[in-house]
């Protein structure tokens, strides 16, 4: 019998995937926009030797207890803090992301979240919409030029140099800092090299754009904000949990900073009573860094590629836990 391949959440363009994934497997999609039942997911999961998933489901030691079969983790993402990479390994599981597809439209999203708190846009545009604008006033909506401002990044991997390309078209002075150095990039985008607290100092807007691990979990907090200017912006389309959130507010709250643009918070969706709700200054997004229907669809299918590569026994190209090939002996049998 052919190997079954579970997907539990609706993806784009399915036809295209789903006769891809055919050819070698027996495929159960499930074409559900919300999160199944904790059961029914478990029900899939007992069968499945293929998992293709977004990173809202979380895959820990307990889940993995109920799949005897499992093989192949694929993320539709190219974050995979989701996934309990050593449990994976230990268990032989391999896993995979998508990087390379969505570098763009996260870099467009990113850098749209410097233009929407740098302008105010979303606080405008509820002003407008909710019947407050009764005519011109000199001080309007006031807010900070964005072309020609610092920007500061930290974490310059794809996302970030593409940020950076953006940033460069609106004349911006671009900083950086990363764990390596990219020259290539300093010598055509100009972009500097700057020890992390230099670039939270002289920053007009401070991006973070960092994967969530172990080492970047609540990097930014209370010190860092503390060096940031005042009248400068905190911006995030990575993972929330690379900032202590609950320094994020108090800096907020105390004026330590201008504002933030999010589209990624510490635990997702926020609740009702998140203080971001009634600060104007924050642009709150819910965690659409890749949502268009182009790049989710491209997304797709590379975790459906790196499925095929697992299942048939070749080596994945964005396998993300490596040492399973070795563990496993060159197969992940
Ligand atoms: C989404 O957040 C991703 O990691 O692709
Ligand atoms: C993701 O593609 C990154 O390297 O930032």
């Amino acid at each position: 019998a052919k190997p079954v391949v579970f997907i539990p959440s609706k993806i784009p363009e399915e036809e295209k995937v789903l006769r891809f994934l055919e050819e070698f497997a027996e495929v159960d999609y499930r074409d559900e926009e919300e999160m199944l039942d904790e059961e029914v997911f478990y029900e899939g999961l007992q069968r499945a030797s293929g998992l293709m998933i977004y990173s809202r489901n979380k895959i820990r030691s307990h889940v993995l207890d109920r799949a005897p079969l499992l093989k192949a983790v694929c993320n539709i993402a190219v974050g995979y803090d989701n996934l309990d990479l050593n449990e994976l390994t230990r268990r032989g599981i391999a896993a995979t992301n998508t990087p390379d597809v969505l570098t763009e439209t996260t870099a467009d999203l990113a850098f749209s979240l410097v233009l929407a708190s740098g302008r105010r846009l979303a606080e405008a545009d509820h002003f407008v919409k909710s019947g407050g604008w009764n005519g011109w006033l000199p001080s309007l909506m006031l807010g900070k030029d964005v072309h020609g401002a610092t920007l500061g990044i930290i974490g310059y991997g794809r996302i970030g140099s593409a940020i950076a390309r953006r940033a460069k078209g609106f004349n911006m002075n671009i900083l950086y800092n990363n764990l390596v150095r990219e020259e290539r990039d300093e010598q055509e985008l100009g972009i500097q090299f700057v020890p992390v607290e230099e670039l939270l100092q002289r920053s007009d807007f401070v991006l973070v754009q960092v994967p969530l691990t172990p080492q970047t979990e609540k990097m930014i907090s209370d010190k860092q904000f503390g060096l940031m200017k005042k009248d400068a912006y905190f911006i995030n389309a990575s993972r929330g949990g690379v900032v202590d959130e609950a320094a994020l507010i108090r800096a907020l709250q105390e004026k330590q900073i201008a504002g933030a643009g999010l589209d990624v918070f510490e635990h997702e969706p926020i609740d009702k009573t998140h203080p971001f709700l009634s600060m104007p200054n924050v642009v709150t997004l819910p965690h659409i860094g890749s949502a268009t229907w182009q790049t989710r669809a491209k997304m797709a299918m590379k975790a459906a590629e790196n499925m095929a590569a697992i299942l048939q026994g070749r080596r994945p190209v964005n396998l993300v836990n490596p040492n399973v090939w070795t563990v496993k002996d060159g197969t992940v049998q």
